[in-house]
């Protein structure tokens, strides 16, 4: 099976990091609680993002710190999603009793910045979630966009950043002006470590001190406090890969464009989202049998769309080889 669905860096962990992380790893590790602050990682994290120690949370996954942030503020409440987007936001809302308010982007996936404004200054809405690059379109969206939505916003405007390192750009310069902003980061994508999970969010004390309350105390284990450190710490090897997936993901991008029928979108991350003339279902199950799996996001603003997360390029070829056979016997 080729797994190209959920975004996840092709490349395995290099070795000679995993080899100093077991070396970090002593006995008393594995039967103590781990550190509840995860200082050391919030200090090699302090170093990378530019963002203070006390501005910074760790969690579980970026998920675990999306759920915090719904706990602390948005629970009987609402939050407002600029869609379509990450999937994720609903369930976690859901399990915090929020409700979800939905903002439709516009036809080219870029953000009504109108219809934005007026949901975070909304009497009830307590989060507005923006996903940049978003997560299944592709686009990232402009840092003046943000900054009209902070200004004028009566609640929290987070951003999620997940795949901040593969383009767009990022939300920090603007956390020292705008208490009300949070970034969301993780170490799942560009850093390859969706299995141990790892992410963080930056935001002023006062929201901070909010998400403290929900937090749990123990929520990050040694080993992935650890291995984050450990990336913090070689982070050129890692950029590197993320050269290599860029590489990769234009040469997939022009590909895809050549194949029959196919509308490509650009991508600023390091998946792809096309269209094919297939219901994206009946492509999605041919490719399962031709043991690709991608990931199906058909829904009423995206009509017969499917994503491909950029693999390996011997994953890639075998992508473009599959979807090719699939489209040849298919009137265009
Ligand atoms: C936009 C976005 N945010 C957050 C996540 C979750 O990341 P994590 O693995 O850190 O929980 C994903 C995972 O696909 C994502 O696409």
């Amino acid at each position: 099976m080729i797994k190209l669905d959920a975004n996840e860096n092709p490349y395995g962990f290099p070795p000679e990091i995993m080899v100093k992380v077991f070396r970090d790893v002593s006995p008393l590790d594995f039967t103590r609680y781990p550190d509840a602050g995860a200082t050391a990682l919030r200090e090699s994290l302090a170093g990378y993002t530019g963002v203070n120690l006390e501005n910074i949370m760790v969690g579980n996954g970026s998920d675990e710190v999306i759920l915090n942030l719904m706990l602390a503020f948005g629970s009987g409440a609402k939050f407002a999603v600029a869609t379509p987007t990450f999937s994720m936001y609903k369930v976690h809302g859901r399990i915090a009793s929020c409700e979800m308010v939905e903002v439709p982007r516009l036809k080219d996936f870029s953000l009504d910045v109108k219809a934005v404004k007026k949901a975070a200054s909304s009497p009830g809405v307590k989060l507005v979630l923006i996903c940049s690059p978003n997560n299944p379109t592709g686009n990232a969206i402009p840092l003046k966009n943000i900054e009209e939505i902070a200004d004028c916003a009566k609640s929290l405007v987070v951003v999620d950043e997940a795949y901040v390192e593969f383009g767009g750009e990022s939300c920090i310069p603007l956390l020292s002006r705008y208490p009300n902003l949070v970034v969301l980061r993780t170490f799942s994508k560009a850093f390859g470590m969706a299995g141990l999970r790892v992410g963080y969010l930056l935001a002023s004390r006062p929201v901070m001190d909010e998400l403290l309350k929900v937090k749990q105390p123990y929520n990050l284990n040694v080993f992935s406090q650890i291995a984050a450190k450990a990336v913090m710490e070689n982070l050129p090897i890692f950029l590197k890969r993320v050269e290599r997936i860029l590489l990769e993901r234009d040469r997939l991008f022009k590909e895809l464009s050549l194949l029959p029928g196919v509308e490509v979108f650009p991508s600023q991350s390091n998946f792809i989202m096309f269209r094919t003339p297939l219901p994206a279902g009946t492509l999605f199950g041919r490719m399962l049998e031709k043991g690709v799996l991608i990931r199906n996001v058909e829904g009423p603003a995206l009509p017969r769309c499917l994503r491909v997360s950029v693999g390996a390029p011997e994953e890639n070829m075998v992508f473009i080889k599959m979807l090719g056979e699939i489209l040849k016997g298919i009137q265009v």
